[in-house]
């Protein structure tokens, strides 16, 4: 399984993401990322249909702002 999140306190709305995986990420108004699976918690696991998409979204991001593991992630609230 994978779950994946932003983490928005680094994301410098870079766009990357969403042109790599247009199923797994989405923007805010302010044009930062975040997971539309799960409103950015991740807690949903990702579809393996979009695994290849998913690497290439972690691979591309300048800022490593993409988190990926394979159990539901919790990002410190800051
Ligand atoms: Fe932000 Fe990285 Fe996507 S900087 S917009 S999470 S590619």
């Amino acid at each position: 399984a994978k779950y994946t999140v932003v983490d928005q306190e680094t994301c410098i709305a870079c766009g990357a993401c969403g042109a790599s995986a247009p199923d797994i990420f989405d923007y805010n108004n302010e044009g930062f990322a975040f997971v539309h699976l799960d409103d950015n918690e991740g807690r949903v696991e990702v579809d393996e249909d979009f695994y290849d998409d998913l690497e290439d979204a972690l691979e591309g991001c300048p800022t490593d702002s993409i988190k990926v593991a394979s159990y539901p992630i919790v990002l410190e609230e800051v």
